[in-house]
């Protein structure tokens, strides 16, 4: 009987078949089992010899079990992977991946460019008192200016009497920074900042950099050469053509705000030249100015001692400029397929 189980084992074509003459012979009621249950009712000295050749019986079927379904297994596992194609060089399914925002990305460029200027970046509150937004500034209560600014309000009152609200402009950071560290100063100050405005151009959450230098004998020429080299580097280009202009704000004086000159090519705006060239025009880019004696003052330090230069520009405009951007809008819709479709993640 040893020898018919060992056959048909080796004959048995499944792993199923094999486990079939496992149990006829090895199972609780299987013949060797049966043999086993014999060994009870021999005398001892049947035993002697009879439980070792039943032991050995049974350990030679228990292998040759194990030994035909290993081989059985290894052979539907050659059948399937032969069968079965995997074709390695088909492109993986792209899995989405995000990226920096444009506007993050600028603010970390721009943050980049003024550190090799020397800045320090400094920080505010976006909701602020309004005596940082507006008094320290030189617009106090009744100041036509604070008109200009469409301010949303907290109905809480303020620690210094005023009101709460939130910023409207990154400039009470400059009061801040001379009044906790005085003078000499280079910093800018990027950050979120909010007024009540919606349209194509404008949304009612925006971002900008101010930029502040306080120092002895600062002049004009100091605030160009600044902002025609940080503008340089930003755009990549030589071909940076800034016109400062006459203009005012309560904090600076003089004031000028400044324009970059572009060209117009297919209808779309290109950076560089003269805005008065043929073809051309002046976009409006940022205000600026020598910071205003008034604001020194309030901030703590002596005017005759120091002088310094102010400007705020909008990072968003900055962004749409350079990577051709038309609705500012579209910045803050976290729409995907916008991003992707200017290379922003894909
Ligand atoms: N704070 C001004 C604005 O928001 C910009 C500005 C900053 C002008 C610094 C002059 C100096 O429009």
């Amino acid at each position: 009987q040893v020898e018919e189980t060992l056959t048909r084992l080796h004959a048995a074509g499944s792993v199923s078949d094999v486990e079939a003459i496992r149990v006829e012979a090895l199972g609780k009621q299987g013949w060797i089992s049966q043999l086993m249950k014999t060994l009870g009712k021999m005398t001892p000295e049947e035993r002697q010899t009879e439980a070792p050749r039943i032991q050995g019986l049974r350990a030679r079927v228990a292998d040759a079990v194990e030994a035909r379904k290993a081989a059985l297994e290894a052979a539907e596992l050659e059948a399937r992977l032969a069968t079965e194609t995997l074709d390695l060089t088909l492109p993986a399914p792209a899995s989405p991946k995000g990226s920096v925002h444009p506007v993050s990305q600028v603010m970390d460029e721009l943050a980049e460019i003024f550190a090799d200027l020397g800045f320090a970046v400094k920080t505010g509150p976006e909701i602020e008192d309004d005596w940082y937004n507006f008094t320290a500034l030189n617009m106090p209560e009744s100041h036509p200016a604070r008109a200009m600014h469409d301010t949303f309000y907290f109905p809480d009152d303020a620690p210094s009497g005023g009101r709460m609200l939130l910023r409207t402009h990154t400039s009470p950071v400059q009061v801040r920074t001379m009044m906790a560290e005085g003078g000499p100063l280079r910093i800018i100050a990027p950050g979120r900042v909010y007024r009540s405005d919606s349209d194509a151009t404008h949304t009612p959450m925006f971002h900008q950099i101010e930029g502040l230098v306080i120092d002895k004998g600062i002049h004009l020429g100091h605030l160009k050469w600044t902002l025609e080299t940080f503008l340089k580097a930003f755009f990549e280009t030589e071909d940076i053509v800034l016109r400062l202009r006459p203009s005012y704000f309560p904090f600076t004086e003089p004031s000028v705000e400044v324009d970059v000159g572009f060209a117009i090519e297919n209808g779309k705006r290109i950076l560089g030249g003269s805005g008065d060239a043929p073809d051309h025009g002046w976009m409006e880019l940022l205000g600026s100015g020598m910071v205003n004696r008034r604001v020194i003052e309030m901030s703590g330090l002596d005017p005759d001692e120091w002088q310094g230069f102010a400007f705020g520009v909008g990072v968003d405009r900055l962004a749409m400029l350079k990577y051709g951007m038309d609705d500012l809008r579209a910045f803050f819709d976290g729409d995907t397929r916008w991003l992707a479709h200017y290379g922003f993640s894909h």
